[in-house]
């Protein structure tokens, strides 16, 4: 079965996806949306397939509570939408108030439970917090069937009371309980055990859905996540690309091919439709304006990049050599074999055929030794780079009178533009060596170039142009010459050093004015 297909087996538990990109992730400082873009978030989540959407916090602000109601509306019954509350009668009342458009409304409430929160948040007793909790579960109740129990900062809490805790909300009506790890602090031994301990010490726990809410802060979250998934959790709480308070939540995309790729291990797997997932990264991270660092799993733009010559020649051969996704079902285009100067031939005939260039092989060793060239000269060739160095190829190997061997140019300010050429000629393998001065470098190595070739010509046009990205980009110049005769002749060249890439664009376009004066076989002499 293909990874990106949803588990139909009834050997795999779904583990339910509660997305909370609109609520914890828009905790991120600086990703606060509006509306439009919170619906725009939402249909992508419903395309996704997610089970649960948490719109927002609707007592927190008026956007809020608009945008839960409109994402109600929205979604339909296509997933249940879900409005957060503190264990404070408003909140849940405003809650449940925003979520009357909703098809599958739910609350979620709760209260701190570590010794943290209730000494120096809340400033209040263990008793009088259960007594809170179970108010808030029962008055939630009274609005709608579902209703979700957090018992903040649980990473850090006592058991003893975390158990007596989440047994009171389940006995005053919760439908869900949901562990956070607000803090980040646990380790996934430790939280997957926080998990089994509620199976082995909480009464009606088989009863309820347990559901993983992990922060990022010492980068565990998806670990523990799934340490909580080990351990019998059926929801896990996440956000796209792992945005949120602080250094974030557990990211979706982690979470949903984690399980994919290793259902059998977990036993467990989603109803994702994992090929969104890549689109609603994008969308999320031009809302947001929170980039994604190119090295992310599964959605940085490195992710399925292959850079070192031995990777690049196993997945040419064999994707899954170095690939445990299959690209494709993330919603990428495919594999991305960087062209750098690790690569070898294998990774660069492989990309020009995908560009649909058949090279001969002494026409591809030639593209070979300047793809090196260039290579050790930029970060990363682009297909733009080939195109040009194939077409540059092409240009010299047809008809060439004169090869540009080497060039050394001096200039500044103040200085005298100087320029000595080397050229050969290809018919007797003479080299030929000369120096000029001009007016700018340019017209110093045409100079030179032009005592070594005498023919008479007048240069008539000279443009240059950057081929591809970045300041180590290829230049390409473009010439034209009039020869004695008026006729008109183009030359190209093309170089990361536009000196360079005029000397050959000149040499290009006087080889192809000496090919057509050169008298054809069969012609009198
Ligand atoms: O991190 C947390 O504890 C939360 C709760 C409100 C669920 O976001
Ligand atoms: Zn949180």
């Amino acid at each position: 079965m293909n990874a990106s297909e949803n588990p139909t087996s009834a050997i795999f538990d779904k583990v339910h996806i509660f997305d909370t990109t609109l609520r914890d992730g828009e905790q991120s400082p600086g990703a606060s949306m509006n509306t439009e873009e919170k619906l725009e978030i939402a249909r992508q989540l419903v395309r996704l397939g997610v089970d649960v959407i948490e719109a927002g916090f609707p007592i927190s602000s008026p956007g809020d509570f608009e945008s839960v109601r409109r994402i109600g509306a929205e979604v339909g019954d296509a997933a249940i939408v879900c409005g957060l509350s503190r264990a404070v009668p408003k909140d849940i009342e405003v809650a449940a108030d925003a979520l009357t458009t909703a098809a599958r409304p739910r609350i979620h409430t709760g209260i701190g439970v570590s010794e943290s929160h209730l000494r120096d948040k809340l400033r209040i007793t263990e008793e009088t917090a259960i007594e809170r909790a179970v108010a808030a579960v029962k008055l939630a109740r009274a609005f709608v069937g579902d209703v979700e129990f957090y018992a903040e900062d649980a990473g850090r809490a006592v058991p003893a009371f975390l158990y007596r805790m989440i047994e009171a909300a389940i006995g005053a009506g919760a439908t869900v309980v949901n562990i956070p790890d607000t803090t980040g602090y646990t380790y996934p031994e430790e939280f997957g055990a926080l998990i089994g301990g509620l199976f082995e010490h909480v009464r009606g726990i088989e009863d309820v859905t347990i559901s993983v809410h992990c922060h990022n802060d010492l980068g565990m979250a998806t670990a523990n996540a799934l340490a909580g998934v080990k351990a019998g959790a059926r929801q896990v709480e996440c956000t796209i690309n792992g945005i949120g308070e602080r250094a974030g939540n557990t990211a979706m995309e982690e979470v949903v091919m984690a399980l994919r790729s290793r259902r059998e291990y977990f036993g467990a797997d989603t109803t994702i439709n994992t090929r969104e997932i890549t689109r609603a990264s994008r969308l999320v991270s031009n809302i947001t304006g929170i980039l994604v660092q190119p090295n992310k799993s599964i959605v940085g733009a490195n992710a399925f990049a292959h850079s070192s010559g031995i990777h690049q020649d196993g997945v040419l051969k064999e994707r899954s050599t170095y690939e445990i996704i299959d690209p494709a079902d993330v919603g990428v285009g495919g594999s991305a074999i960087v062209l750098t100067a690790r690569s070898g031939r294998a990774a660069l005939r492989h990309r020009l055929d995908q560009l649909g260039y058949e090279l001969a092989e002494e026409e591809f060793e030639r593209v070979y030794a300047e793809f090196l060239e260039l290579a050790d000269k930029k970060k990363e060739v682009y297909d733009e780079d080939l195109e040009t160095l194939v077409s540059e190829s092409e240009r010299t190997s047809v008809g060439e009178v004169y090869h540009l061997q080497t060039l050394h140019v001096m200039c500044g300010d103040p200085g005298i533009p100087t320029a000595t050429v080397e050229l050969v000629e290809v018919a007797t393998d003479e080299h030929l060596i000369d120096s000029s001065h001009g007016t700018g470098p340019v017209d110093a190595v045409y100079r030179a170039i032009n005592r070594m070739i005498e023919v008479e010509n007048d240069l008539i046009e000279f443009s240059v142009q950057s081929v591809t990205r970045g300041i180590d980009a290829l230049g390409e110049v473009t010439i034209r010459v009039r020869s004695g005769d008026g006729r008109v002749f183009t030359g190209r060249g093309a170089h990361s050093d536009i000196i360079t890439a005029s000397a050959r664009a000149y040499v290009n376009a006087l080889n192809r004015l000496l090919v057509a004066e050169r008298p054809s076989v069969g012609d009198e002499v």
